[in-house]
């Protein structure tokens, strides 16, 4: 399966230092991608102009947006509208990050209708789930990655376009508290159940599940090595283009 190397930059980054990270991630990256592999990078939406597009496209990388609506358009202050960011060539979206849900009320019916949103408008998406730290030490990790992967399976279609889940432990998001890989494992494995319950094996199988929380250019390589994880989505090590880099190599 493709692996596809994801990084969110939050609200970090203006458009200057953009240009300059691409034109620094080109010099370090090597002139190829590994196989099989997609770049993406989620940078604030005031960094996906043209100018940085190019950049980016130059570097090998492909830009998304970190949110997306599910109207085309309307009166919705401060939300991104799906045809347009696919008309200005952004192929990819972020959609239920959990600092959306844990500070601007997105719920998994809020993230599911964007799904749908973004797979109509032939968006590439990369969706998140995962459990908090109570919910974790409550031995709840299963029942809420079930609630949310269903919530995901309402609006989920299979089409051209690449649609990831990311399974992100709230609890190990910029904690520098990484999940082991085997808990990785452990949940995409799960993951992947509950899709094919509703799925088939082979769309269960063919769905890409990304691992994020505190991956770094030391952990990256055991995180990856794991049958079910497909890649990674990277905060932190993902704003220097060093660290970057440095995770793009381990695929
Ligand atoms: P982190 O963030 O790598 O800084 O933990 C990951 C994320 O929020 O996607």
């Amino acid at each position: 399966m493709r692996k596809i190397i994801a990084g969110n930059w939050k609200m970090n980054l203006g458009p200057q230092e953009a240009l300059h990270y691409f034109s620094e991630f080109k010099k370090l990256a090597p002139a190829e991608l590994p196989r099989n592999t997609s770049c993406v990078v989620f940078p604030p939406a005031y960094d996906l102009g043209p100018e940085i597009q190019r950049a980016a496209r130059d570097a090998h990388i492909e830009l998304g947006a970190q949110n997306v609506h599910w109207e085309e358009k309307g009166a919705f202050t401060g939300e991104l509208s799906p045809i347009i960011l696919k008309l200005l060539k952004i192929e990819w979206t972020l959609i239920g990050h959990s600092e959306r849900r844990q500070f601007f009320g997105e719920t998994d019916q809020t993230a599911s209708k964007r799904l749908r949103a973004a797979q109509k408008a032939q968006l590439n998406v990369v969706y998140c789930v995962g459990e908090l730290l109570a919910e974790r030490e409550s031995g709840k990790t299963e029942e809420v990655l079930r609630r949310q992967v269903e919530a995901f399976l309402t609006a989920y279609e299979t089409g051209s376009q690449v649609c990831a889940i990311a399974y992100e432990p709230v609890w190990a998001i910029g904690t520098g508290k990484t999940a082991t890989e085997a808990q990785a494992e452990q949940a995409h494995r799960f993951i992947r159940q509950v899709v094919q319950e509703k799925l088939g094996a082979e769309k269960a199988h063919e769905l890409p599940i990304l691992y994020g929380g505190s991956v770094t250019a030391e952990n990256a390589k055991t995180l990856l090595s794991q049958p079910n994880v497909n890649g990674v989505l990277v905060g932190g090590a993902s704003l220097k283009p060093e660290s970057f880099v440095k995770i793009l190599s381990s695929v």
